[in-house]
């Protein structure tokens, strides 16, 4: 973890040109460097963060697009995002006893898409005009959040933001929409944003799971029984996807409620 934090870092403090090669406006590029102010001139808030996004399953069919610099990035991220995914894989297996699944019912299609953003978050001239990250819930199934020291992410619980606490050795780990449906409810995805500081630069990294586009998401059948009737509908989670993004500026709960059961 530490060693992954340290060529995140280090990746983030090349100076422009030798990174300049992977920036890119188009989100279907493999690996893309990006920021993430979209529309400078006429949003009320400004997005401060930075970003480096790339797949990381399977490993040898995204590896070739990673940055080559710093020299260990390829090496070390391939360690890291293995290991991550592993941990990420196991925490589905307990959530799925815990919910009292089928054993192995996240092994179904569940993971096929794995994919790390790598935030960066620079020293902010003035935080009360900025936001690292808007209030949003994750799309996916679960994430898991490598944080450095410096504080930022924030969780809304009943209506006020608290400090999520960066904790050296420890991942934040999300439930995120998809996760939502499948558990019936039961697991809540929880709304988080970042705030910016004038003092620190701040690295994160976000290791999302996610389904395959084709895969079929609804609420587990083992959930679903009289008087516990399904929450949501059944879908293909690309029409998920398709639909969270139209509607990036919507409140996060808002979306949800278009996958909503309506009886
Ligand atoms: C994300 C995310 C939190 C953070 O990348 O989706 O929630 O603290 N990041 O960077």
């Amino acid at each position: 973890m530490e060693d992954a934090m340290k060529v995140f870092r280090e990746f983030f403090e090349l100076p422009f040109e030798e990174k300049s090669h992977l920036y890119s406006e188009e989100s279907n590029v493999k690996c893309r460097l990006y920021t993430s102010s979209f529309d400078y001139a006429n949003e009320d808030i400004h997005y401060w963060r930075d970003c480096l996004k790339h797949n990381c399953a399977p490993l040898e069919d995204c590896i070739d697009s990673w940055p080559q610099n710093p020299p260990r990035y390829r090496e070390v991220v391939a360690k890291y995002s293995t290991q991550v995914r592993e941990l990420g894989l196991r925490l589905l297996d307990l959530i799925c006893e815990g919910l009292e699944l089928e054993s192995g019912f996240f092994g179904n299609g569940y993971d096929e898409n794995s994919f790390v953003s790598v935030n960066h978050y620079p020293p902010c001239p003035d935080p009360r005009l900025t936001l690292g990250l808007p209030k949003l819930c994750d799309p996916n199934v679960i994430t898991l959040l490598l944080q450095d020291t410096i504080p930022g992410l924030q969780v809304c619980v009943d209506n006020k933001w608290l400090l999520v606490k960066p904790c050296p050795d420890a991942f934040v780990v999300n439930m995120g929409y998809q996760m939502q449906i499948i558990s019936n409810g039961k697991l809540k995805s929880a709304e988080h944003r970042v705030v910016t500081n004038t003092q620190k630069a701040r690295t994160t990294a976000a290791y999302f799971i996610l389904p395959s586009k084709d895969c079929i998401i609804q609420p587990a059948k083992a959930l679903v029984k009289m008087g516990d009737p399904p929450l949501y509908k059944q879908f293909q989670y690309a029409e998920f996807i398709e639909t969270f993004k139209a509607h990036s500026t919507w409140e996060p709960a808002k979306v949800l409620e278009l996958f909503e059961n309506v009886q």
